[in-house]
């Protein structure tokens, strides 16, 4: 039986919401996390939620020393490994760190793993390795495309290492989740997204500008082959998608027998960006300055996935609208202070 779950990049978006899950299931999460792209007082909100402080080290997963201190001092049954960048732009001007930091610590990680005999390891991945996939919704046996970013090729490179690790090493065990877009924060909103500086991704830009801290959100681009010409996404609720991580550490316990294996983590519901500004409207009563611009290169038309496989395979599904989803984005935003 697993207990203790070491989970790296804790304190952030995805990390923080599967750490109070967690606990709710009654693993022993222990956070690392070098607080590149979140803030300690994220720990404060999991002690809101929880009534709990889980052991927390300020840790980068590249440090491999100061890594190896934390397995020493507890007895590590499995890792969830968040901890990475993920702006696909910034991916593109500096490719290097992204190398670096996402492939270079997976690495250091797994040798690590194999040197302290801890075997069983969930891997966050994206949809992103998909690209624009010739048929939707698109399934775990749909082709990998050709990364747009630096950022897609490390998910890429990052599953086929985990994979060639367990067919090298009939001991060690993994789940590659490939994220969809992960939205919303928890209920109680304690917890919930942070980025920092101007953010790359709809829903927080969409809040930001509904509180004001921004002038207008840009749509961009209105001339895709869609209902209403942009783009479609699946949007998934992130807890839903943090508890998905829970019932993969009890497949890993149950299937004794699976040594890897992928599983897509979506609502399986398409919505275009038009239809997340109108439902986040409706829920919020908030009218939201908007423009339609032109297309962001390298943007994909329309992706959304096919959970037939993670719903039977992980006994899993997801149980939140898209509009309790934007409501517990607002009312998050609601809770922060402008930089
Ligand atoms: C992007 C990445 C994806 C990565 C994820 C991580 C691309 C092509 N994909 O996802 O690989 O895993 O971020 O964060 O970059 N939009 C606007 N205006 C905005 C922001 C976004 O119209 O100001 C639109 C986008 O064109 C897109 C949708 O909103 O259609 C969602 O965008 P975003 O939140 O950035 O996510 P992805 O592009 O799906």
């Amino acid at each position: 039986m697993m207990k203790n779950i070491l989970v790296t990049g804790g304190a952030g978006y995805i990390g923080s919401h599967t750490v109070v899950e967690l606990h709710n299931a009654g693993y022993e999460p222990i956070i690392v996390d070098n607080l590149s792209n979140s803030s300690i007082t994220v720990l404060q909100g999991l002690k809101n939620i929880t009534g709990k402080e889980f052991p927390f080290y300020q840790i980068d997963c590249n440090d491999k020393e100061a890594l190896r201190s934390v397995f020493k001092e507890n007895k590590i049954d499995g890792i969830i490994h968040f901890a990475a960048f993920k702006a696909v732009g910034e991916s593109v001007a500096k490719p290097l760190n992204y190398y670096e930091n996402n492939v270079g610590s997976l690495m250091t990680l797994i040798r690590l793993m194999k040197e302290e005999n801890v075997s069983q390891l969930i891997f966050s991945s994206s949809c992103t390795v998909y690209g624009q996939p010739d048929q939707l919704p698109v399934t775990e046996k749909s082709p990998k495309k050709v990364a747009e970013s630096p950022y897609g090729n490390t998910k890429q490179i990052c599953e086929e290492i985990i994979e060639d690790t367990t067919i090298s090493d009939k001991n060690f065990r993994a789940i590659a989740l490939r994220y969809f877009n992960p939205i919303g924060a928890h209920p109680t909103s304690e917890i919930g997204e942070l980025p920092l500086g101007v953010p790359n991704n709809l829903v927080p830009f969409i809040t930001q500008t509904a509180a004001g801290w921004r002038e207008e959100l840009t749509v961009f681009g209105d001339d895709y082959d869609t209902p209403d010409g942009t783009c479609i996404r699946d949007y998934i609720h992130v807890v839903d998608l943090a508890k998905a991580h829970v019932k993969s550490l009890d497949f890993l316990n149950k299937h004794r027998e699976v040594s890897f294996d992928i599983f897509n983590l979506g609502t399986g519901n398409g919505n275009t960006v038009l239809e997340i500004v109108n439902s986040f409207e409706k829920v919020t009563g908030v009218k939201l300055n908007y423009k339609i611009g032109a297309r962001r290169s390298g943007d994909i038309e329309k992706v959304y996935a096919d959970v037939t496989k993670s719903s039977e395979g992980l006994g899993w599904k997801t149980e939140k609208t898209l509009d309790e989803s934007l409501l517990d984005s607002w009312n998050w935003q609601l809770r922060l202070t402008k930089p």
